[in-house]
């Protein structure tokens, strides 16, 4: 799965997949439920983003998380299955992988990192938060944040339920290197 990928989120794919595609790109979609995955597929992408609720930022409508979303894309789809939500770690990319990911997205893990340029507060923030330090706001698009008395402002600061088992600023490196040295699961 290499070469240039483009990166399309919310919204039918339908409308700009096959132009990427004819430009020899490929084209992953991120979706939060069934409906939207077979949607995605028909429109030819090579892949989608499960997109669990648990997740930060914009997560859409459906409220499934990420332990049956990715089971039922990967049950029902015949393209790769990438998972996002909920994943700070070897343990959350292992289930993952078990669940019938072919690859996971991690955001929340990479705010609270040394290169990550948000400011320290937000940082701070997810260090101190727990499972249910998060919000869900409804408009003017659904989207998970930090709970505003956390950080101190009113800004939305996209960040997922996950931010409760991150206790620590590490550097990029050091967060793929934890996932990929403590095999649970072979590459
Ligand atoms: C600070 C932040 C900004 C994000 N911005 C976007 C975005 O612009 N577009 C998008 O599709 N997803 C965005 N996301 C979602 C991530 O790409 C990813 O799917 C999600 O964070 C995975 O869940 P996790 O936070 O539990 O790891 C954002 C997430 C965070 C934490």
């Amino acid at each position: 799965f290499f070469g240039t990928i483009h990166y399309t989120s919310a919204g039918n794919p339908a409308k700009y997949a096959e132009r990427i595609k004819e430009a020899g790109v490929r084209v992953i979609h991120k979706v939060s439920n069934l409906r939207e995955g077979k949607k995605a597929e028909g429109a030819g992408v090579d892949a989608v983003v499960a997109m669990g609720y648990e997740a930060g930022g914009i997560i859409g409508r459906s409220g499934i998380s990420s332990f049956c979303l990715i089971p039922e894309l990967a049950d029902n789809l015949n393209i790769p299955v990438i998972a996002a939500g909920g994943i700070a770690d070897a343990r959350g990319f292992a289930a993952a992988m078990i669940l019938g990911a072919e690859g996971v997205e991690i955001g929340t893990r990479l705010l609270a990192t040394k290169e990550c340029p948000v400011p320290g507060k937000i940082k701070e923030a997810v260090l101190k938060s727990t499972c249910d330090s998060t919000i869900v706001l409804e408009s003017p698009v659904v989207m998970r944040v930090l709970r505003p008395e956390l950080t101190g402002s009113d800004s939305p600061a996209p960040a997922g339920q996950v931010s409760g088992i991150i206790k620590e600023i590490l550097s990029v490196k050091e967060v793929i290197e934890r996932i990929v040295d403590q095999k649970f699961v072979e590459f």
